[in-house]
């Protein structure tokens, strides 16, 4: 694992979905309270891109069938068994030109 630039934090509009792709790696990225949170963009129950899902209460709700994923840990809102894969975030940098980095 090893820390890997996604994107600008400019890039991120708060409590939106934002698609990236690195390396095998697709990846959905949210700004929530200025804070980057980054999951597997996959849906585990069909497949579809939680990144054009919507946030609600802490997790993102896939747009298909509505499953909830907290962004906290990846687990299910409703305690049921699939899981997300959680990358760690940081910020680089400060500003317009600060870049979000996750531990992939
Ligand atoms: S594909 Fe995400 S809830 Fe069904």
């Amino acid at each position: 694992m090893a820390w890997t630039a996604l994107c600008k934090v400019s890039d991120l509009s708060e409590g939106e979905g934002r698609f990236v792709e690195s390396g095998d790696h697709q990846i959905a990225l949210f700004l929530i309270d200025g804070q980057v949170h980054a999951v597997q963009d996959t849906c585990p129950h069909a497949g579809a891109s939680l990144s054009s899902g919507f946030v609600e209460d802490g997790c993102v709700v896939c747009s298909w069938h509505y499953w909830a994923f907290k962004l906290s840990d990846g687990t299910m809102a409703s305690g049921g068994r699939a899981k997300l894969r959680v990358y760690s975030t940081r910020i680089v940098g400060e500003g317009p030109d600060a870049v979000v980095e996750a531990d992939i």
